[in-house]
């Protein structure tokens, strides 16, 4: 198996199924999931006498089922690493005797995906933008109709950006 370790993922982390029982039967592998936080990257590591047991990954089917794959596809080295390459259900079990439906070797866990990079977004205070040109009344220029203040009101002046001043040369006012 070939896993793809990304520059952003934080601290991987090697989980041993069953802590210090390890894959062994008549324990609830259910329930040692609880309040784990799987991540792409982390390796579940099934810890075992050799000959005792062995572990499969299979689907959900698999899973309900106790379908054992072919012999070949079995992991038996009593101290198999596997690396959560991808987000999602993943679903493993005992393949030796009975052990998958009668003494509860299995386990179902959740993948997550590891998060994004933070991209950074300038914020609308930010002051990265380019210098803006503000005529000051816009349309109306500079006369004593306008209410400046009303004007500037609401505007975002920025170091580097210009004031037009535009004259109606009509001269009624
Ligand atoms: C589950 O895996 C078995 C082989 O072990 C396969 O025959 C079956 O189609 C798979 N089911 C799904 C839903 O992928």
């Amino acid at each position: 198996m070939l896993a793809i370790i990304s520059p952003i993922m934080v601290s991987a982390k090697d989980f041993i199924v069953g802590d210090d029982k390890g894959w062994s039967t008549n324990f609830n592998y259910q329930a040692w999931t609880k309040g784990k936080n799987f991540r792409v990257g982390d390796r579940l590591v099934f810890k075992y006498t050799v000959g005792s047991h062995n572990v499969f990954k299979v689907n959900g089917t698999g899973f309900q089922n106790c379908i054992k794959p072919p012999l070949s596809e079995a992991l038996k080295t009593g101290n198999d690493v596997i690396v959560l390459a991808t987000p999602g259900q993943k679903w493993y079990i005992c393949g030796v005797a009975n052990h998958c439906d009668k003494a509860g070797m299995r386990l179902s866990i959740f993948v997550n995906a590891n998060p994004s990079p933070p991209i950074h977004v300038p914020s609308p205070s930010s002051p990265l933008r380019k210098p803006k040109d503000f005529i000051v009344g816009d349309e109306r220029g500079w006369t004593k109709f306008v209410d400046y203040q009303a004007w500037a009101n609401g505007k975002d002046f920025r170091v580097g950006d210009r004031l037009g001043i535009s004259q109606n040369l009509d001269l009624s006012c």
